[in-house]
């Protein structure tokens, strides 16, 4: 946590120290009247336009633009952040930095994290205590033995009983804190993702019962979540739908996308960390620790993100993954390769380990043991090997027209790479294995940016809580482009109500600035209306449709509309749907006039009226006549937008669906899947339109 430094203290600080004396012993400097230059750090140059001014204490290039004062300068050219800058120079000369009164809400927050931290190592002692003396500690310890864990190493991972019952840890956690009121407790409890409340009666019990209880721990030792296991076999009991697994929630303490489980055991185990090996269960973290392999961690989870490499990278140099031989293992690795590209600096190394279909490195280190499952590690895929293999699917390598593919999918991977010596070498290999120049290569690597891996849903329930938004961090937004690949779709949201035109036909304006989740629902049943740039015109698409079909009736036989209307069953888009079956019906309805007349006779009056405004309606109001009028393109764009809205409207219910309802595994599952479907063909409609787009574009000029 960052904490403020006073303005004051850092103008005594600039004044104190020489901005002359900062850059010159970083780069050296020559005299050149007044002031000092050399050849730029920040850009390559061969002439010196990087000047330094000892009067202004200020440094700027006249190449790159780059300028600012000593800390700006240490700060860019060490790659240090504000309060980082500032510590150096101060030590440079002598000061401390004074820590400035935090604000007491930052306060209040490290003392909830204190006493967080605090009932997370209460229950942990708690769980262990159970194991060995909870009437239930026979069976568990029974289904330990089975699993074949030493009681050596269940006391090394800590791992503990959460006994049957509903309020053991509760009242447990009550009586160890006598100090703090029972509500306090069990804000605390809740807060730290132990206990949990159930919305309807505001009932509140253990969220882990009767499960084998492994400790997450951080590398500074404590413990900050749970993972817990069910005893029996898990999945094969219909009667109990429950996870296999139940995890920690994210809390101010646990952010599973960041931690590695056991990662304190290595830690421990070595002073010089030789390499991980990143596996998937907590079962195979203790396994391999029991066989002698103590370099292994686990992602809890989750796939392997980048957070989750910077951990690992932050105590070794040599990361290796660690997946099932089936297909899942294969995407999971093809994540785990892409999410690896940034990380990839000079002197690491990743590598890839795919077991024998059916096992897990559980299995295969009791099968084999311990030397020949080291064996296979240190056989392990090369990161480089395997993105070729990965990128060269299908490809016959030795047609100009495979390696052409082959370059297509590898340049963009490769410009993901950090800039630095092993960029370069796979590079130049790139160009090698392809016969592409290097200048070839570049290019291609700006044309698309692709996705090895299908998209493999997250198995845990609370994978959607926001990540922290890496704003700023080229990668981070080149991972989210990977893997979303979500192109430009338009949000919807309440504001929008505000900053579109479409004043005219809007029957409930809401009021100007009210942006409830009772307005934001209200928005979804209304259809979408575009947003941005795709709001050239005052009707929002249902309607739009609705004038374009009403004005142009022959669009109804031309233009195709994929299950756009088995997609809803809303009244205006039901209207849509009808419209064109008679349209469809009755050819001989070729204007507006006749359409209308036709429709009321059918219809009737009172489904009538809004067919015949937007029968009137200038379609191009709002256009200012910027736009070429073209009405099949224009109905399909707007079935476009319409379509796309409409799914992404089905998403966030599902999502919605996935995230706050209690479903087992299965039913997660089969709803995540049915998400990615809909998001791929959200995506492909999108890319598809896009080239329709372009297309257009290159015919008009
Ligand atoms: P596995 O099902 O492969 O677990 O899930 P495992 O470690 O081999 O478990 P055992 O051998 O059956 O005991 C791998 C990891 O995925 C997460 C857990 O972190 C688990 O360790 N997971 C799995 C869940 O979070 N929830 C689940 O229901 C299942
Ligand atoms: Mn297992």
């Amino acid at each position: 946590m960052s904490e403020r430094i006073s303005q004051a203290f850092i103008d005594d600080l600039l004044g104190r120290v020489d901005i002359i004396d900062v850059v010159d012993s970083r780069v050296k400097l020559k005299r050149a009247g007044k002031n000092y230059q050399a050849c730029c750090p920040f850009h390559q140059e061969k002439t010196p336009s990087f000047t330094v001014s000892s009067d202004k204490q200020f440094y700027h290039c006249f190449g790159c633009g780059a300028s600012g004062n000593a800390i700006g300068f240490v700060m860019n050219y060490d790659g240090l952040n504000f309060p980082e800058a500032v510590e150096n120079l101060a030590k440079l000369v002598g000061l401390t930095v004074p820590k400035q009164e935090r604000s007491a809400k930052a306060e209040a927050a490290d003392k909830q994290r204190k006493l967080i931290y605090q009932v997370l190592e209460q229950a942990n002692l708690f769980f262990q205590t159970q194991l060995r003396q909870h009437e239930s500690r026979i069976h568990a310890a029974k289904y330990l033995k089975k699993r074949g864990l030493s009681t050596q190493v269940v006391q090394e991972f800590q791992l503990g009983l959460a006994p049957p019952g509903w309020d053991l840890l509760i009242k447990h956690l009550c009586d160890a804190n006598a100090r703090l009121s029972e509500k306090e407790v069990i804000k605390l409890a809740l807060d730290a993702g132990l206990v949990v409340e159930n919305p309807e009666n505001q009932r509140r019990y253990d969220r882990f019962r009767d499960r084998i209880m492994f400790p997450i721990i951080d590398v500074r030792k404590r413990v900050i979540g749970f993972g817990g296991r069910v005893l029996d076999a898990g999945q094969s009991d219909p009667g109990k739908k429950q996870p296999k697994y139940l995890n920690s929630p994210e809390t101010p303490v646990f952010h599973k996308g960041k931690e590695l489980y056991g990662l304190a055991n290595v830690r421990q185990a070595y002073t010089d960390i030789p390499k991980l090996l990143v596996v998937e269960g907590y079962m195979d973290v203790v396994a391999l620790a029991q066989f002698g392999i103590r370099y292994a961690v686990a992602t809890l989870g989750t796939a392997c993100g980048e957070e989750h490499l910077k951990l690992a990278f932050k105590y070794t140099q040599e990361v290796v993954f660690c997946f099932d031989g089936d297909k899942a293992g294969r995407n999971a690795a093809k994540r785990a390769l892409e999410n690896s590209l940034p990380a990839m600096e000079d002197g690491r190394s990743v590598r890839f380990l795919f077991l024998p279909e059916g096992e897990d490195p559980d299995t295969l280190v009791r099968k084999v043991g311990a030397q020949a499952f080291e064996n296979m590690v240190a056989q392990s895929v090369a990161l480089e090997e395997y993105l070729y293999e990965v990128a060269g699917v299908g490809l016959n390598l030795n047609s100009l027209e495979g390696k052409a593919s082959l370059s297509k999918k590898m340049a963009p991977l490769l410009s993901l790479l950090p800039e630095g010596v092993y960029r370069e070498l796979m590079q130049n290999q790139l160009a090698q294995h392809t016969g592409l120049s290097r200048e070839n290569l570049d290019e291609l690597a700006l044309l698309s940016i692709p996705k090895l891996a299908e998209d493999t849903p997250d198995l845990t329930s609370d994978s959607r809580l926001p990540q922290d938004p890496r704003v700023g961090s080229a990668h981070a937004n080149a991972e989210n482009q990977r893997m979303d690949n979500w192109p430009d779709m338009p949000e919807y949201s309440p504001a929008d109500y505000e900053s579109s035109q479409y004043t005219q036909y809007e029957p409930k304006k809401p009021k100007p600035g009210k942006t409830s989740s009772y307005d934001k629902r209200k928005d979804d049943e209304q259809g979408g209306h575009s947003s941005g740039s795709a709001s050239k015109f005052a009707l929002q698409p249902v309607r739009r449709l609705l004038a374009l079909l009403v004005q142009h009736p022959e669009l109804a036989r031309q233009v195709e509309l994929t299950n756009l209307l088995t997609l809803d069953n809303q009244t205006e888009l039901a209207q849509i749907a009808e419209l064109i079956g008679l349209l469809r019906e009755r050819p001989q309805l070729d204007n507006a006039q006749k359409v209308c007349i036709a429709w009321q006779a059918r219809f009737g009056e009172s489904r009538s009226k809004l067919l015949a405004e937007l029968s009137a309606t200038d379609l191009l109001a709002g256009s200012q006549g910027r736009i070429e009028y073209n009405p099949s393109e224009e109905f399909r764009s707007c079935a476009f937008q319409l379509q796309n809205w409409l799914g992404q409207r089905k998403i966030r219910h599902l999502e919605d669906r996935l995230y706050q309802q209690a479903l087992t595994l299965e039913e997660q599952k089969q709803l995540s899947i049915e998400i990615l479907k809909l998001k791929k063909q959200l995506l492909q409609s999108a890319q598809a339109e896009k080239l329709r787009e372009q297309n257009l574009g290159t015919t008009k000029h």
